[in-house]
């Protein structure tokens, strides 16, 4: 542990499993204070006895819960330096089928909740003169793949939000990251995932059938939870005002590729990637 990192402390949101869960183990293992934030604290039966690690009970989609939080984790460790905004989930499946509930719930954890903590800390980082805002988008956030509209909805929706608020921000010291994962092996693929089909009409079924298959393909060949918890810890302590992190294979070169190709070719990858 270094003397310059023993001091620092993190905060995370949606620790109990994947990728929030590996990101405590890495701020953890560099000996940095973390609290850790999760719906049900209660369940959890090691992390906390990590070294350095606290557990809080916070919902991103419950300002109170929010606030409650914050007001511990102010109370216990003074101060954040870096917020880590990792708690989400996957909606997939036929847009026609999505209730307001489904779509709602959505936005309101991916979107809504993570401008929530993004708010609620800013003027305390403003007030003491720095801090680093990392959120975990994807690289679907900046490219598209069927049966998932409503998830890169929001993930689209994260990178705008940062990438202009960082204007607003860095004067004030505050560094804004954006992690972009490819698949990764993780909840999000299991209990975590909510797959939407319509009722009464087998018109999609076949469209269905064929893009989830190379969707679960690609989330059982996933990388692991620790690059991602890796990159993050990069973000978080490379000192750099780089605001986008790629990460796990293929999101880089994905990413660079609809970044070059025009819209027809880049359409033309994807639809013969799921044999459309
Ligand atoms: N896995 C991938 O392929 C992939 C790729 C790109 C980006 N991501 C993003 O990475 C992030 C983490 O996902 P993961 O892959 O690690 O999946 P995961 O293992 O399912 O973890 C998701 C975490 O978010 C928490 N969560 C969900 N709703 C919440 C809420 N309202 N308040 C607080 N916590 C909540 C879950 O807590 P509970 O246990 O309480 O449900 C869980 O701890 C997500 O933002 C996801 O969109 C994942």
């Amino acid at each position: 542990m270094s003397i310059a990192s023993s001091s620092r402390t993190v905060a995370i949101t949606g620790t109990s499993s994947g990728i929030g869960r590996a990101a405590v183990k890495a701020f953890s293992d560099n000996g940095w204070r973390v609290a850790a934030t999760l719906r049900n604290p209660a369940r959890e039966t090691d992390m906390q006895n990590w070294p350095g690690v606290s557990l809080y009970p916070l919902d991103v989609t419950d300002t109170t819960s929010i606030d409650t939080a914050l007001q511990a984790i102010l109370a216990d460790f003074g101060q954040v330096n870096v917020l880590v905004n990792n708690a989400g989930y996957g909606v997939d499946g036929v847009f026609e089928a999505m209730t307001d509930e489904i779509i709602e719930r959505q936005f309101n954890t991916n979107v809504f909740g993570l401008m929530r903590m993004t708010r609620a800390l800013i003027p305390h980082m403003r007030q003491r003169g720095g801090g680093t805002i990392i959120q975990i988008a994807s690289m679907g956030g900046q490219l598209a793949f069927p049966l998932f509209s409503i998830y890169h909805g929001t993930k689209w929706a994260v990178e705008g939000f940062t990438e202009s608020l960082q204007y607003e921000l860095n004067p004030f010291n505050i560094r804004l990251k954006l992690i972009e994962p490819g698949a990764i092996k993780t909840e999000f693929y299991g209990a975590g995932r909510e797959m939407v089909k319509p009722m009464g009409t087998a018109a999609y079924d076949a469209f269905v059938a064929k893009c989830d298959k190379v969707n679960q393909e690609s989330g059982a060949q996933g990388e692991s939870a620790e690059l991602v918890a890796a990159a993050i810890y990069k973000a978080a302590t490379d000192g750099s005002r780089k605001l986008r992190y790629p990460v796990g294979a293929p999101a880089p070169l994905l990413l660079r590729l609809r970044k070059l190709l025009p819209d027809s070719l880049w359409f033309g990858v994807v639809k013969s990637s799921y044999k459309l």
